[in-house]
């Protein structure tokens, strides 16, 4: 049976390097005949988590009602998480790592999700550009109680252009269609 798929894309950049990675895992996912919802989080509106656990006495509610609401709308919903973002500063986009905080409101209520998978762009020559961001991502699944599914790195990125016939989007068309 399909699964739902939540893909949260972190780069500002559109039609970016990040964009045409999580195209190419999300093709793969819905020829699987699974159902992907992609959010581009740099499009919405979205405040960083404040911190102030109003979300664990109200149940689940964030006392910000923004860009934020559709996505928890589909996390609650989901069975597989994806995260893609580009490398900054060693790091998850600013934008990611907002939604990423805000899905602090789901930990008291608990989620479906049991496996999640890893996209990441970097100028970088080498994968070693991603450490922090997939030893992050690591955390966070093993924190979440998640299966890792899978992770796709790709190194050498600057113009939209050096994606263009790289084999790692072959490679997350295939994570896509084994999530
Ligand atoms: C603000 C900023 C910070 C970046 N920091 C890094 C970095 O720390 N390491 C790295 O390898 N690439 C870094 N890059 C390069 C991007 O990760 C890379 O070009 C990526 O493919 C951009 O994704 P996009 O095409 O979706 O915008 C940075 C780019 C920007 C704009």
């Amino acid at each position: 049976m399909g699964k739902n798929i939540v893909v949260l894309s972190g780069s500002p950049r559109q039609n970016g390097t990040t964009d045409v990675l999580a195209a190419a895992l999300t093709e793969g996912a819905e020829a699987a005949g699974n159902a992907v919802a992609c959010f581009r989080t740099a499009d919405l509106t979205i405040g960083a988590c404040l911190g102030c656990g109003q979300c664990f006495k109200n149940t689940g509610i964030c006392v910000q009602k923004d860009g934020m609401l559709p996505i928890l709308e589909k996390l609650r919903e989901a069975d597989v998480l994806v995260l893609a973002s580009p490398v900054y500063f060693f790091g998850f986009t600013a934008q990611l790592k907002c939604v990423i905080d805000r899905t602090y409101a789901l930990l008291k209520e608990g989620t479906h999700i049991k496996r999640a998978a890893l996209l990441v762009t970097c100028g970088g020559s080498t994968d070693a550009a991603a450490a922090s961001v997939l030893s992050t991502f690591r955390q966070i699944a093993g924190y979440q109680g998640w299966e890792e599914a899978g992770t796709v790195v790709v190194p050498g990125l600057h113009r939209r252009a050096d994606i263009e016939g790289r084999e790692e989007l072959e490679q997350a068309r295939k994570l896509g269609a084994g999530l």
